[in-house]
């Protein structure tokens, strides 16, 4: 399975923090915020990953996360020259991909899964990751503020029946993180997705082809899960992750 780490995007939520820098590489406690999704593809054994990022601040990756052996890793750089849209990393990471399954996080989600580090043993998340094999696998958790992400709504038997893009109505209490597994058909399904009112190619296209298929899993995330986007995200995740250590 390929990785990919989408931490491009204009960060304009987080300004002025993100005048000079990129959002993703703002400081969560003790390391820059790329670091805990990257930790989180190399948990789950994921080794060759592709990096997405803004042409402003390709530079400061690379000086950051170099080639990727300091990390037991091999990574690889693209740019996006606009941010248009979560699924067109599926696009640009085309060649990367190649005939592989692909799971994709983004740069400013931070999953600290249950039972780290005290436990030792591999948390739910990462066995997941690891046992994909087709289809498509999304994680939902429970949140107070659903209009912010894409909603999920459930049947009595936890089984996914619609999914939307920040629902104007109220849908559901169930937010899709930013972690996604998909199997090789992604690519020619991103293709074909046209841009949204707001001009982006909608992951959430993604998930409803799969969930059309019958082919998506939505699992329910245990542990702690924070978009560290917004200034009072961001100062919960530097929190949580110093009570994690400390
Ligand atoms: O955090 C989970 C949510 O992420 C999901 O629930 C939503 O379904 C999904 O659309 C996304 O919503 P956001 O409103 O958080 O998306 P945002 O535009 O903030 O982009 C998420 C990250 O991806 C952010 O770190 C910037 C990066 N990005 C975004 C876009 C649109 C890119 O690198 N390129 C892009 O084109």
């Amino acid at each position: 399975m390929k990785g990919i780490i989408l931490s491009g995007g204009s960060g304009t939520r987080l300004y002025p923090l993100t005048k000079v820098t990129s959002k993703q590489l703002l400081p969560v406690y003790n390391k820059p915020m790329i670091f805990y999704p990257l930790e989180t593809l190399l948990k789950a054994g994921i080794k060759d990953i592709l990096i997405i990022v803004s042409p402003e601040h390709s530079d400061d990756y690379i000086k950051l996360l170099g080639s990727g052996s300091e990390f037991g890793a091999r990574f690889t750089y693209e740019i996006q020259d606009k941010p248009e849209g979560l699924a067109q990393a599926f696009i640009i990471g085309e060649n990367f991909i190649g005939r592989d399954c692909v799971c994709m996080i983004l740069g400013d989600n931070i999953f600290f899964a249950e039972g780290e580090p005290a436990s030792g043993g591999e948390d739910p998340l990462t066995k997941a990751i690891k046992d994909f094999k087709t289809g498509g696998q999304v994680f939902a958790k429970e949140v107070p503020d659903p209009e912010r992400f894409g909603v999920v709504k459930f049947d009595v038997n936890m089984k996914a029946v619609q999914i939307e893009e920040k629902p104007k109505q109220f849908l559901s209490n169930f937010a899709i993180t930013g972690l996604y597994l998909y199997d090789n058909r992604v690519i020619s399904v991103a293709k074909k997705v046209k841009p949204s009112a707001r001009g982006e190619l909608e992951i959430t296209d993604l998930h409803n082809w799969y969930l059309k298929q019958g082919e998506l899993k939505v699992d329910i995330v245990k542990g702690e899960w924070i978009d560290a986007g917004t200034f009072e995200s961001l100062f919960k995740a530097g929190e949580l992750a110093r009570k994690k250590i400390t």
